[in-house]
């Protein structure tokens, strides 16, 4: 096996006028979790698509294993697999039907497609459940039905689109878990998501995509040292000394305060810019201001900054003048672009 799952090189995938995927370089390695993180309509399932043979490119290239998804669409087939941003089992089988009906069609025998099934539904949490019908199926119970049947084969290569939208934290947590398996047995996961906290939990290297392209690319260590050394957060006593507080620390670190909405809660990303102090230091001083200003602060914590931090910044395309609330949700909810509705 080659040292990439993946090797795309300026890969455009256009619908009319728009260039929903516009230029994406992309570098898999091969036995890892690797993230695609963009906000909506960023191009994420397009481009899936096109690497999965779904969807055949407009220009550049894209290799899986080594073999082009246009020419070698067979053999690239034959290594992947895909779970959908939407879930495609039949809703009137039961879980163990639709897993016995799909491992029949990719060729296994009636005892062996049954005991795929029952191992599979047993390890996703699902037995209680397998003869019920999906429809019947909570969101969880289907993602989790979902992965598992795209997962009968073991596949070389597995996207997963979105695997925990609209999932609640437990079972979002369950599903992680199923992909940490599914990675430990030596599949490759192409990750995609708008969470932030999904791809720090599970990849490890993760692009940022916006608008086709691909705008930052790295560790995740990478990709939070690109926006400051360090994020300070501050509890504070009393919610009614916020404005001071937000005063101070502006002034102490030169830098916005992030918005939050916890009343008490405040976060600043320290950048490291025109000081030659640490963060820790610079961090110090602020705690230091804060209390010379006679403000109450219950907690304080110097972290990484987090990938929210990194995404704000990267999707951020407005200019740094507009107040930091407007800033925040244009990297959240774009819509000061236009899209046709899918
Ligand atoms: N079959 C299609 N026909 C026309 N336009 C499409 C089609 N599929 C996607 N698009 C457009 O391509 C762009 C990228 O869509 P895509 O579904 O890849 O985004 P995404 O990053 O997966 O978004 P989301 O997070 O909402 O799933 C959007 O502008 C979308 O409207
Ligand atoms: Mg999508």
């Amino acid at each position: 096996m080659g040292e990439f799952a993946i090797e795309t090189e300026g890969l455009v995938k256009t619908f009319g006028g728009n260039r929903a995927v516009d230029g994406i370089d992309l570098r898999v390695p091969t036995g890892t979790v690797y993230g695609v993180l963009g906000p909506n309509g960023a191009g994420k399932t397009t481009a899936v698509k096109v690497l999965a043979t779904l969807l055949r490119p407009d220009g550049g290239r894209a290799r899986v294993f080594g073999h082009d998804v246009v020419a070698e669409a067979d053999a690239v087939r034959g290594r992947v697999s895909l779970t959908g941003q939407y879930a495609s089992v039949d809703e009137d089988l039961t879980g163990t039907e639709n897993l016995v009906l799909l491992a029949r069609l990719l060729g296994h025998g009636r005892p062996a497609a049954r005991e795929r099934s029952a191992q599979l539904l047993e390890a996703f949490g699902l037995a209680d459940a397998s003869d019920r019908q999906v429809k019947n199926y909570s969101g969880g119970m289907r993602r989790r039905i979902d992965i598992a049947a795209s997962i009968l084969n073991t596949p070389d290569l597995l996207f997963l689109d979105e695997p925990t939208t609209g999932l609640d934290p437990r079972s979002r947590n369950q599903v992680w878990d199923i992909v940490r398996a599914v990675v430990a047995q030596g599949t490759t996961v192409l990750l995609t998501t708008q969470y932030l906290d999904e791809a720090d939990q599970l990849a490890s290297r993760i692009a940022v995509i916006d608008h086709g392209r691909v705008i930052a690319e790295g560790t995740k260590g990478e990709l939070k040292a690109s926006v400051g050394s360090g994020s300070v957060h501050v509890r504070l006593r009393d919610a009614e000394q916020r404005p001071a507080a937000e005063r101070v620390l502006a002034a102490a670190l030169d830098a916005a305060v992030q918005p939050d909405p916890d009343p008490v809660a405040l976060t600043v990303t320290v950048d490291g810019h025109g000081t030659d102090l640490g963060a820790a230091e610079q961090a110090a001083r602020a705690l230091a201001a804060l209390t010379r200003a006679g403000i109450t602060v219950d907690n304080f914590a110097l972290g990484q900054p987090s990938l929210d931090a990194v995404f704000l910044a990267l999707t951020d395309r407005t200019p740094a003048d507009r107040p930091p609330a407007d800033r925040a949700t244009a990297g959240r909810d774009p819509t000061d672009r236009k899209e046709p509705t899918a």
